[in-house]
């Protein structure tokens, strides 16, 4: 087996497969399940003041390709989530605390006390596309910029930002600018993308209630999408940007793409709903056997190392 283990912001990972905020990790007995299974770190469900329920169900669909979900922020609320932060911890692998927010107000408060409870990094998610009446932070630069200005004094250790993806190379630039000028650390990219319809021909509906069927789309369909804003970012900080891959890695050979683009570690959303905690054993078999038969010891050799014709 090749060595899976990386590297996000001078933060160690055992292996570079972790769950995507949103999925199995709103629980303490989702969490606890994830620390004892073969995922390299922890994720949190990303968090708001108050705890909620979310949206009305049904609220995923899984089809052929990939899934749409509109959950709503569900979690348990910021104290609940710092209480647990640190008997996670005794998992022996990286937490990742994702912070939201149902108004600016909210990040900061969150940021401050969830630091206080030591997660080995936190990711500030400025893309929930389901809150309905809520747009999303990050496709908004003025926002995102005023955001993570009163954000970043809050955060001791490393600060990622998770984004919606971009489909204009003039967006990847803006942003990027906003990003470099508050000091974050890490990205993750990419969040769904947002506001994705699925019909049901024979029933003639729509396959999730809230926001009349209207969603985050994930899993397999998404990848180029996600791909192409690893890429963008990874070139825009010519390299020394953290970045973790999220969006249709479904086998192994998408998670070597990822690499390919520029990411050091991967998330994964619809394919561990899908099929459960074993999937990391199944991805991390899958990968290291394309590391293997290109030649490659380490995710770090390959990063990046899309050729372009
Ligand atoms: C949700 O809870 O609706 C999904 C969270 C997200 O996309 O950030």
């Amino acid at each position: 087996m090749v060595n899976l283990s990386t590297t996000i912001a001078g933060v160690t990972f055992p292996s570079c497969f972790m769950n995507a905020a949103g999925a199995l990790c709103v629980t303490r007995e989702e969490l606890e399940a994830l620390g004892k299974s073969g995922a390299g770190a922890i994720v949190t469900k990303s968090m708001t003041i108050e705890a909620r329920r979310g949206n009305p169900e049904p609220r995923y669909h899984g089809f052929v390709g990939g899934s749409i979900n509109s959950m709503g922020l569900p979690n348990l609320g910021y104290k609940a989530y710092a209480e647990l932060i640190p008997q996670l911890k005794r998992f022996g692998k990286p937490v990742i605390a994702s912070v939201a927010g149902l108004g600016e107000d909210d990040f900061p408060a969150i940021a401050e006390l969830i630091n206080a409870a030591d997660p080995d990094l936190i990711e500030v998610n400025l893309s929930c596309p389901n809150i309905p009446g809520k747009p999303q932070i990050g496709y908004d630069p003025e926002a995102s910029e005023r955001l993570l200005k009163r954000v970043r004094p809050k955060i001791t250790v490393p600060m990622g930002v998770k984004l919606p993806p971009y489909f204009d190379p003039a967006h990847h630039d803006v942003m990027g600018a906003v990003l470099r000028r508050c000091g974050v650390d890490f990205l993750n990219l990419i969040n769904s993308v947002g506001n994705g319809l699925v019909v049901d021909p024979e029933r003639e509906a729509v396959v999730i209630k809230p926001k009349g069927g209207f969603g985050g789309v994930g899993g397999r369909i998404i990848k180029p999408v996600a791909l192409a804003n690893v890429r963008a970012f990874y070139k825009f900080f010519e390299g020394t940007m953290p970045i973790i891959g999220t969006g249709g890695i479904v086998e192994g050979v998408d998670a070597f793409e990822h690499f390919l683009c520029g990411a050091s570690a991967v998330q994964v959303g619809t394919v561990l709903v899908e099929e459960g905690l074993d999937v990391f054993g199944r991805l991390e078999a899958e990968t290291s056997a394309v590391l293997s038969r290109k030649g490659y010891q380490s995710i770090q050799e390959c990063r990046g190392r899309l050729k372009e014709l």
